[in-house]
C-alpha cells in the first residue's frame, strides 16, 4: 500500500492511524520511546525541496520503531544528473523496505510509486501533503475530541495543505470554508471528489464569511516552495487574507488556530496569533511524529 493522496485512506483506515498515532503518543509521554517493531527494516527519504518537520519526524520515528533510515537529496542521486524516476524506483525498491518522496510535481511520486515494488509515500507535493493532515486530524481531535461536524476555516492560498485537508475533512465528516482570492482555489478535481463523497466545502473570496463561528482557524505561507518568482504578486494578491487579531474575533471564542509550519510573521499569520492561547501550532508540528509512527507501523510491520 501506498499513501501517495489522502483519498488512498479509507475512513477506517483514516481513523486507525490517528487512534494509533494517539496511542504512540501517550506511550511517548509515558516514557517509552524505543520499541523494535520495525527492526531490520529501512526508509529512505529523498528531497526534491527542502523540509524541517517532515525530515526530521520521519527520521525520529523510523529510529524509535527500532528501524533504520536514510535521507537522500534529489541532487544528490543520479536523479540530479538526468537518471529516470522509474529506474530509481526500481532499484531502491531492491535495497528498502519503503520510500517517501517531497517532490515539486506529484506525478514525479506517482511515477515512483507506479514502478516501485514497495510503499511509496506522499511527503509533500505540488498537489497535496497527506503526512499533514494525518497529523491535523490527530491535533483537531485532540482539542475537539471529534472531528465529525467540526468546522474548520482555511485562510490564503488553497495549496498542497489545504488538499489535502479537503480530502481528510470529507473522509471524516469535517466541514471545510476555504476563503482565498480569484486564482487561489484549492485544485477543482480535489473540491469535486470531496463533494462528490458528501463534504461539505465552501469556497468563498470573504475572509469573514469563512472564518465566522468556525471551530479551527488555519492558515499556511503565501509563497510555497516552487511559487518563489511569484513572491510579491502573491504577497499583495493574499494581504487580505491574514490570520490576525482582528481575524480571530469572529470565530468561536475556543477556535483553534493551526499552521503546518514554516510560518512567515506578517504574512499569512501576526507574531500575537502565533503565540497565543488558543494556538496549537507546536502540537500540531509534533503530531507528525507520532502520526507517521503510526503510518509506517501500518505500511511496514510484520
Ligand atoms: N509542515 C511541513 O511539512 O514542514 P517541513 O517543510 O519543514 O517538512
Ligand atoms: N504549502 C507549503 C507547505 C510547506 C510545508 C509548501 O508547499 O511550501
Amino acid at each position: 500500500m501506498d499513501l501517495i493522496s489522502i483519498f488512498d485512506l479509507t475512513p477506517a483506515e483514516l481513523e486507525g492511524l490517528v487512534e494509533r498515532g494517539e496511542a504512540l503518543k501517550r506511550k511517548r509521554k509515558g516514557g517509552v520511546k524505543a520499541s523494535h517493531e520495525l527492526e531490520g527494516r529501512t526508509l529512505a527519504l529523498i528531497f526534491e525541496k527542502p523540509s524541517t518537520r517532515t525530515r526530521v519526524s520521519f527520521e525520529v520515528a523510523m529510529h524509535e520503531l527500532g528501524g533504520n533510515v536514510i535521507s537522500l537529496n534529489w541532487n544528490e542521486l543520479q536523479l540530479g544528473r538526468g537518471e529516470r524516476v522509474r529506474e530509481t524506483a526500481r532499484v531502491l525498491s531492491s535495497y528498502v523496505d519503503a520510500v517517501m518522496i517531497r517532490a515539486y510535481r506529484h506525478d514525479t511520486v506517482e511515477e515512483f510509486a507506479s514502478y516501485a515494488s514497495i510503499p511509496v509515500i506522499n511527503g509533500l507535493t505540488d498537489l497535496e501533503h497527506p503526512c499533514q493532515t494525518l497529523a491535523d486530524l490527530m491535533t483537531i481531535k485532540e482539542y475537539k475530541r471529534t472531528v465529525a461536524g467540526v468546522t474548520v476555516a482555511w485562510l490564503g492560498d488553497g495549496n498542497n495543505v489545504c488538499n489535502s485537508l479537503i480530502g481528510g475533512a470529507a473522509i471524516t465528516g469535517m466541514k471545510m470554508r476555504v476563503a482565498c482570492p480569484k486564482g487561489y482555489e484549492p485544485d477543482g478535481r480535489i473540491v469535486e471528489r470531496a463533494k462528490r463523497m458528501g463534504g461539505e466545502v465552501l469556497i468563498t473570496e470573504n475572509a469573514e464569511e469563512a472564518a465566522g463561528d468556525a471551530d479551527v482557524l488555519y492558515t499556511d505561507v503565501w509563497v510555497s516552495m516552487g511559487d518563489e518568482e511569484e513572491r510579491d504578486k502573491r504577497k499583495r494578491d493574499l494581504k487580505n487574507y491574514q490570520l490576525n487579531e482582528d481575524l480571530v474575533t469572529v470565530a468561536k471564542e475556543d477556535a483553534l488556530i493551526m499552521h503546518c509550519m514554516p510560518v512567515h510573521i506578517g504574512e499569512e499569520i501576526t507574531e500575537g496569533v502565533l503565540n497565543s492561547e488558543n494556538s496549537v501550532i507546536f502540537e500540531q508540528a509534533e503530531n507528525r511524529l507520532h502520526a507517521q509512527k503510526a503510518l509506517l507501523l501500518k505500511l511496514l510491520e510484520k
